[in-house]
């Protein structure tokens, strides 16, 4: 090797090495936006049927030049907001969004547009866009020239979203079922009367609950039989929830859940999957169900529970309605099967968090033959076949 080769290389490893640099500088940069715009998107109202989203611009050295977050439904994206921001024109700049540009048009026109007409050079995402049937607005930015890197962060970012990202893979809201149950499984006395079967720190805590969803969900019976309010109270919250009567019965007026405190619906309806139909047309994105016995009963003969909170109280009745009516269970092999989440103490109460069995679980509409228990390990792909 001669002298001028061997210089030749040491300028080229010496290139390499500040091309590394550089790349590792602007990760950095990269990331700590990212860090920035999932605080921003943290700012988003919950519950909200849009996800919560934040945005940083920043300059080829790195600065943030610009943020912005998604304030709720009807409201400008972040993306726009941290547009508007700009005391600069935006040609050239990165935009780092926590979650990947919406490529339709809503309310407000597509983000993954007004970043190309802005003339942004680069776009770092969090998460994709959890929509199996419409692609998001990466593919679009990058057929318009524009540099795309996905999965910054993507974990954290899609935390900040979990139940507006499963009711968009799902096409409806989750449903969270709540009961309040004697240790011996009663949700009320022979005469009827159950309020406040739990503690005034398990009741705290449901407030809490109710806060973070979209509806609250009762049948006509629970209405009839407690006459409940059915809102949040002792937090501060932008609005009530929904409130949502399920059944056919006239219900007078005068009923508290007809109060003036929040809105109410009256869905004269037993399908469950047609009451989570109208409420994801609402754009509710988690769902409340209250109770009683009998709505949650549907509920799970239509394998339309995703979560499960119980208050277990140490009481006995030994009579009185059951916590849970008709799920469709004739025989053991059929039982629901939970997976215990999370198991505390609220004051006296037991509060045990829960989710279906995916192993165990009917898919909506179908039922398992008595007896079959589908392997957990099989996945999605392989229920109920032994190939
Ligand atoms: N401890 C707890 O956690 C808790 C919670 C809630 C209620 N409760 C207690 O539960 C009792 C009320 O029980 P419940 O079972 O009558 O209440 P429910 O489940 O709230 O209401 C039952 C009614 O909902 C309607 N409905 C809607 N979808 C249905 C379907 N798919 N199948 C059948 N009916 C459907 C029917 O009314 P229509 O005839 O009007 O259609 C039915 O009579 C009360 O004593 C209450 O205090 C306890
Ligand atoms: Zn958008």
């Amino acid at each position: 090797m001669d002298h001028e080769d061997a210089s030749s290389d040491a300028l080229g490893e010496q290139r390499d090495s500040e091309g590394r640099a550089e790349r590792e500088s602007v990760r950095r940069a990269e990331r700590d936006a990212m860090e920035r715009a999932l605080e921003l998107a943290a700012l988003g109202p919950v519950p909200d049927p849009n996800p919560r989203v934040g945005c940083v611009l920043i300059d080829e050295r790195g600065r943030v030049v610009g943020q912005g977050h998604h304030h709720g439904a009807g409201t400008p994206h972040a993306e726009i907001e941290a547009l508007r921001s700009l005391a600069r024109p935006a040609s050239g700049l990165t935009a780092v969004v926590t979650l990947e540009p919406c490529n339709h048009t809503g309310r407000t026109g597509p983000c993954s547009q007004a970043l190309i007409e802005a003339g942004i050079s680069r776009v770092v995402i969090g998460q994709d866009d959890p929509n199996p049937q419409a692609a998001g607005g990466g593919v679009a930015l990058e057929e318009a020239g524009i540099q795309v890197v996905r999965g910054v962060l993507r974990d954290r970012a899609a935390a900040l979203n979990q139940d507006w990202d499963f009711a968009v893979r799902h096409g409806r809201p989750k449903v969270v079922w709540k009961y309040a149950a004697t240790l011996d499984g009663r949700s009320a006395a022979a005469d009827g009367t159950s309020r406040w079967i739990t503690s005034s720190l398990a009741r705290a805590q449901v407030h809490r609950e109710r806060a973070r969803c979209g509806a609250l969900v009762i049948g006509t019976g629970t209405a009839l039989a407690d006459d409940p309010r059915l809102t949040v109270r002792g937090i501060d919250i932008p609005h009530q929830p929904l409130r949502v009567v399920v059944g056919h019965r006239e219900l007078p007026s005068s009923m508290q859940v007809f109060s003036d405190e929040a809105p109410t619906l009256q869905l004269r309806e037993h399908d469950p999957a047609a009451v989570l139909a109208e409420l994801d047309r609402r754009g509710i994105r988690r769902v409340w169900l209250e109770g009683g016995p009998t709505l949650a009963g549907a509920f799970w003969r239509a394998g339309l529970i995703d979560e499960v909170v119980a208050h277990l109280t140490p009481k006995l009745l030994g009579s009185g309605a059951p916590a849970l009516g008709d799920a469709g269970v004739s025989t053991i092999g059929e039982a629901h099967r939970l997976v215990i989440d999370e198991v505390s103490m609220l004051g006296p109460d037991l509060c045990v968090r829960a989710h279906p069995d995916p192993g165990t679980r009917p898919d909506p509409g179908t039922r398992l033959d008595p007896g079959t228990r589908l392997d957990p390990q099989c996945g999605a792909q392989g229920r109920g076949s032994h190939e």
